[in-house]
């Protein structure tokens, strides 16, 4: 695909040379136009390294290929990452005083726009009327994520994630194509291995309330779950997703027809599981459970009660999966995730297969977090544990993106939803 980066004068100009390299692995052909002032905050050459395309910022460098609106014209995207609040003012005024914005000024392309500014400048009623006037003509705003911004403040305007930009790019040029293929100007998307399939995942982390406002929770960030939920929806399917505690931002990079269900604690997960079972082809859980809950939740804030510390009494929560595979429907695929180290005694791939064996799931997606690589992180290792003639199989590791892991396990879902229908 040809695609567009643009990128404004931020802090997080840095950030798109991820982008670029994202894209170049899905095999894009990516021409970066940077304003100028971006080039302030991330050089030309590193775009040109990674891009393999010349730089420019300037609708008067080479003239003759009549640039300012030929690299519009032949865009199928256009990403713009991170968008200042002077370039998404500029752009909602029509204005085309540099090459970035003549280019946007000129495509018929999905115009996908990343913010990323302080807080302040984000809530000004002037880019809160520029954002809604790009929406009102199908300019795709992905929600700047909250967080650490530069220098001591934080909150809403940090750049998202460059995978998550990715993503949300990528739904927002499918979701276009699906419409026109509606409209029936062009052939329907090919439809994935799961066409038909309805699939449902678990995503996130549970927490277990100690009293209004303190809780026991785990770092799961959601994000493998998220790039689940895209890569079996890209697969065809229609898809579930049972939301432990994840970031809004994080979630609105989902497509838009992906059902979302918010829970909380171990037995809301629980039972929005069990609640979905019944018509799902496949259960996916990538949640984190908590094992242990609060034996009792206070109604009112804990107070301190003296020097002596502090015990809580924790009952077991129940094993949400272990239940899912005892009242499956026949030929249901159930899938869980194993995050295990291991021992002097015990390699981590053995404690997997062991409880790929207690908890009776079709597949195991198993990785090692000896080494601190999965939570929070963008790139993860994992081996696919499963059975076949009754023979446990350990696949070989496979390393990738979440989005790349998520693909590897759809596949392995595939492949085992048609085993099973040719066995049956
Ligand atoms: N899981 C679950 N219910 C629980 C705990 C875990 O459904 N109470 C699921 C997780 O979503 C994951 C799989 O079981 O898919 C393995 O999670 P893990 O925490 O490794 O399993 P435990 O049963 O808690 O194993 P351990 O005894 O090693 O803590």
């Amino acid at each position: 695909m040809r695609t567009v980066l643009g990128v404004a004068g931020g802090i997080a100009a840095y950030k798109a040379a991820h982008i670029v390299r994202r894209l170049r692995e899905l095999e894009h052909s990516v021409k970066v136009v940077p304003t100028a002032n971006a080039l302030n905050f991330i050089g030309a050459p590193t775009f040109e390294a990674l891009s393999g395309q010349s730089v420019t910022t300037d609708v008067f460098a080479e003239v003759e290929d009549v640039n300012h609106v030929r690299i519009g014209q032949e865009a199928e995207l256009v990403i713009i990452a991170p968008a200042t609040a002077n370039l998404i003012a500029k752009i909602a005024a029509g204005i085309a005083d540099d090459l970035l914005t003549a280019t946007v000024l000129t495509t018929t392309a999905e115009v996908v726009v990343a913010p990323a500014m302080h807080t302040e400048m984000w809530h000004n009623p002037a880019t809160v009327a520029n954002i809604a006037t790009l929406r009102s003509r199908g300019v795709h705003v992905l929600e700047p994520a909250v967080g650490r911004l530069t220098g001591p403040d934080s909150g809403p305007g940090r750049l998202p994630e460059p995978e998550d930009i990715v993503a949300f790019a990528l739904s927002a040029k499918e979701g276009a194509r699906g419409a026109v293929a509606a409209g029936g100007e062009e052939p329907p998307p090919t439809a994935g291995g799961l066409a038909g399939r309805r699939i449902v995942i678990s995503a996130g982390g549970t927490r277990e309330a100690l009293d209004p406002v303190r809780f026991l929770g785990n770092r799961s960030s959601g994000k493998q779950g998220i790039a689940l939920a895209r890569a079996a929806r890209a697969a065809g399917s229609q898809v579930e997703l049972v939301a432990a505690n994840i970031d809004s931002g994080l979630l609105r990079t989902l497509p838009a027809d992906i059902d979302v269900q918010h829970v909380e604690s171990t037995l809301e997960l629980q039972a929005a599981m069990r609640a979905a079972q019944s018509d799902a082809d496949a259960l996916i859980m990538a949640a984190a459970v908590a094992d242990y809950r609060p034996a009792a939740t206070a109604e009112s804030k804990m107070k301190k009660s003296g020097d002596d510390g502090l015990t809580l009494r924790l009952v077991q929560n129940p094993d949400i999966l272990r239940g899912l595979v005892d009242d499956r429907p026949e030929s249901q695929i159930i899938v869980g995730f194993a995050a295990e180290t291991g021992d002097p005694d015990t390699a981590a791939v053995d404690y997997a297969r062991a409880k790929f064996l207690r908890k009776g799931v079709d597949l195991l997606v198993f990785n090692d977090v000896s080494s601190d690589r999965a939570f929070g992180h963008d790139h993860t290792a994992v081996q696919i544990i499963g059975s076949r003639a009754g023979e446990t199989f350990v696949g070989e590791e496979f390393h990738g993106t979440k989005d790349d892991v998520s693909q590897k396990v759809i596949e392995a879902v595939i492949d085992q939803l048609t085993h099973v229908e040719s066995t049956t």
